[in-house]
C-alpha cells in the first residue's frame, strides 16, 4: 500500500551512509510501489551540486547497491524526478531558506541526520529557528548515538531543546532487519514456546553476531570504538532483549520499549572475568588481509575487534539462566543467530539411552539462510533397543514463504517506511540508549583503568582461546560458527 505523499530531507546526502543505504532503500520502495511519485526526496549537504548533480549521483548509487532485478531504466527516472538537492552549510547561514521553500505544508516531513553526531545540534537548532519543522516533524538519527552514558545524554538533550520525543527515530538497524522482527513474532505469536521461555526451562542462550570482514576502511572510527561500542551497546544489546522481554501487552512502540528498557535495567553489572576480548592477526602472505592494530594503523591499539561476555538478567524470569554473548570481525564466517539451549528431562525413562541423550535447541538464524531450526530427540531407527537420535526441524523462511520469503527487504527500506509512517515501535528511545551505555560504562572503564589488551586470534578462526573457556569453565561450549 503506497504511503501518503512525504518530503523527506537527508542532511549528508552525498556521504557513505546515504549513497550505500539510504538513496538505494528509498528507491527499492519506490519500485515496490510504496512511494508514490509525488513524494519529495531532498538532498542536503555541503558540496555544491545542482539537482542534476545530485541525480546523478543517486544513479550510481542505485547502480552499485541495487540488485539488477530491480534496476528498471524507466523506474530509475520516474524516482529521479522525486529527487532535489540544496547545497546546505551545517554550522552556517547557507541554504537554509531555499531548502524552506522546497518543504510543503500539510505534507509529512522527515530530516535524516546522516551526519556526524557532533553536527545534529547545529543542524536542530537551524531547522528550528528557520520554521522548518513542525511539531509533527521527524528526525533520524544514526548510531554512534554517543560513545558513553554522559555523551549519549548530551546528545539526547540536544535533539530534546527542539523536538519532543515522539518526534525522534533512533535507528538500530538491526530492528529493521526481518528476521530480527520475527523473534518478536516467534515468541508471542506461538503459545509453543513462552511457557519454556524461562529459567526452569532455558539451560542458556548464546547471541552471536559473526563477521568475516575486518575494520575495512573505518579505522580511526572503529579502534575509538571497540566492538563493545559499535556492536553490543546497540545490536546485540537490542537482541538481548527481544529474547529475553516480557511479553509486551501491545505490539506499539511504547510497550515494547518498556519492556526492553526493563531487561536492560535488570542486567547484572560484567564481571572483568566474564568478558573476552580479542584482536585478530594478519594472514602471512596476504597484504589484503592485514592485522587489526595496522588496519587501524595503531600499533599500540588495545580496542577489541572480538568480544565475547556472559550475561545474567537479574528478575524472576532469568535467574540462573546465563546468556553468552560474542561478536567479532575476521571470524570463520558470516553468521548471525540466536541458539536457546534447553535444560534436560527431569527423569529419564530410557536407561540404555542416556548417553545418547542430548539438548533441545531452537536456534534462529538472523543471517543468511534466515530460518529456524529445533533439534528434538527421536529413536533411532532399526530394531537395536531404545536409542535416541537428535535430528532437526529446520526451516527455511525462504524455502517455507516461497518467492516472499526469498525477497527479504534490507532494514532500511523498512525503517524509513516506519519514519514515515509514524510508528517508533523499531526506534530506540531515548531512555533505552541511555540504560544500555549505563550498562557498558563501568564494564569499559574497568579494562581501561587496567589497560587489559585483547588477545591476538587468528583471522578465520572462531576467536580467541579464552572465548572457549568462558564456557567450558561453565560446562558448556560455543556453537560451531559456520554459514
Ligand atoms: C554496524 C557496525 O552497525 O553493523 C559494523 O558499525 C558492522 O561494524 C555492521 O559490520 C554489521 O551489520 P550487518 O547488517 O552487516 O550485520
Amino acid at each position: 500500500i503506497p504511503v501518503d505523499p512525504f518530503d523527506v530531507v537527508v542532511f549528508g546526502a552525498t556521504g557513505d551512509l546515504s549513497t550505500r543505504k539510504i538513496l538505494p532503500a528509498l528507491y527499492r520502495r519506490f519500485f515496490a510501489g510504496q512511494i508514490p511519485p509525488e513524494a519529495r526526496i531532498i538532498g542536503a549537504a555541503r558540496t555544491e551540486l545542482d539537482a542534476e548533480g545530485f541525480r546523478a549521483l543517486t544513479r550510481t548509487a542505485i547502480a552499485e547497491h541495487v540488485g539488477a532485478a530491480k534496476r528498471d531504466p524507466e523506474q530509475i527516472e520516474a524516482f529521479l524526478q522525486c529527487v532535489d538537492y540544496v547545497p546546505v552549510d551545517a554550522t552556517g547561514t547557507t541554504g537554509w531558506q531555499e531548502l524552506k521553500a522546497l518543504i510543503r505544508p500539510g505534507v509529512v516531513n522527515a530530516f535524516y541526520f546522516s551526519v556526524a553526531p557532533s553536527l545534529f545540534g547545529d543542524l536542530a537548532e537551524r531547522l528550528h529557528g528557520h520554521g522548518i519543522t513542525t511539531d509533527d516533524s521527524r528526525i533520524v538519527v544514526e548510531k554512534p548515538f554517543g560513545r558513553d552514558l554522559a555523551s549519549a545524554r548530551a546528545l539526547n538533550a540536544t535533539l530534546a531543546a527542539h523536538f519532543d520525543e515522539h518526534q525522534i527515530y533512533r535507528i538500530d538497524h538491526y530492528l529493521g532487519k526481518e528476521t530480527v522482527q520475527n523473534l518478536m513474532a516467534v515468541r508471542f505469536a506461538n503459545i509453543l514456546f513462552e511457557p519454556l521461555w524461562n529459567s526452569q526451562y532455558v539451560d542458556h542462550v548464546q547471541i552471536t553476531v559473526a563477521e568475516t570482514v575486518g575494520v575495512g576502511g573505518r579505522g580511526s572510527y572503529y579502534d575509538r570504538s571497540g566492538a563493545m561500542r559499535d556492536m553490543v551497546q546497540n545490536h546485540m544489546m537490542q537482541l538481548l532483549c527481544l529474547i529475553a522481554m516480557e511479553p509486551p501487552y501491545h505490539f506499539d512502540p511504547d510497550a515494547v520499549r518498556d519492556e526492553k528498557l526493563k531487561v536492560i535495567r535488570a542486567l547484572q553489572p560484567a564481571a572483568q572475568s566474564d568478558i573476552v576480548r580479542g584482536q585478530y592477526l594478519p594472514v602471512k602472505g596476504d597484504p589484503a588481509r592485514r592485522g587489526y592494530v595496522e588496519d587501524v594503523e595503531n600499533p599500540d591499539s588495545r580496542s577489541e575487534s572480538y568480544i565475547a561476555l556472559k550475561v545474567q538478567i537479574a528478575n524472576w524470569r532469568w535467574q540462573g539462566t546465563p546468556f553468552y554473548l560474542r561478536t567479532g570481525k575476521r571470524l570463520r564466517a558470516r553468521t548471525s543467530e540466536i541458539a536457546i539451549t534447553f535444560k534436560q528431562p527431569p527423569h529419564s525413562i530410557f536407561d540404555e539411552a542416556d548417553d545418547s541423550w542430548r539438548e533441545n535447541v531452537l536456534v534462529i538464524r538472523l543471517q543468511p539462510n534466515e530460518g529456524m531450526n529445533l533439534k528434538v530427540m527421536i529413536k533411532e531407527p532399526g530394531p537395536g533397543g531404545m536409542r535416541l537420535v537428535q535430528v532437526p526441524l529446520d526451516m527455511s523462511f525462504a524455502e517455507a514463504l516461497g518467492e516472499e520469503g526469498a525477497d527479504i527487504p534490507d532494514a532500511y527500506e523498512r525503517l524509513i517506511m516506519d519514519v514515515i509512517r509514524g510508528n517508533q515501535t523499531l526506534f530506540m528511545r531515548g531512555d533505552e540508549v541511555e540504560a544500555a551505555w549505563a550498562w557498558t560504562d563501568p564494564i569499559i572503564a574497568g579494562w581501561e583503568a587496567r589497560g587489559d589488551r585483547p588477545q591476538p586470534y587468528d583471522s578465520g578462526s572462531s576467536g580467541p582461546e579464552d572465548a572457549l573457556m568462558l564456557m567450558h569453565r561453565d560446562g558448556r561450549r560455543w556453537r560451531e560458527i559456520r554459514e
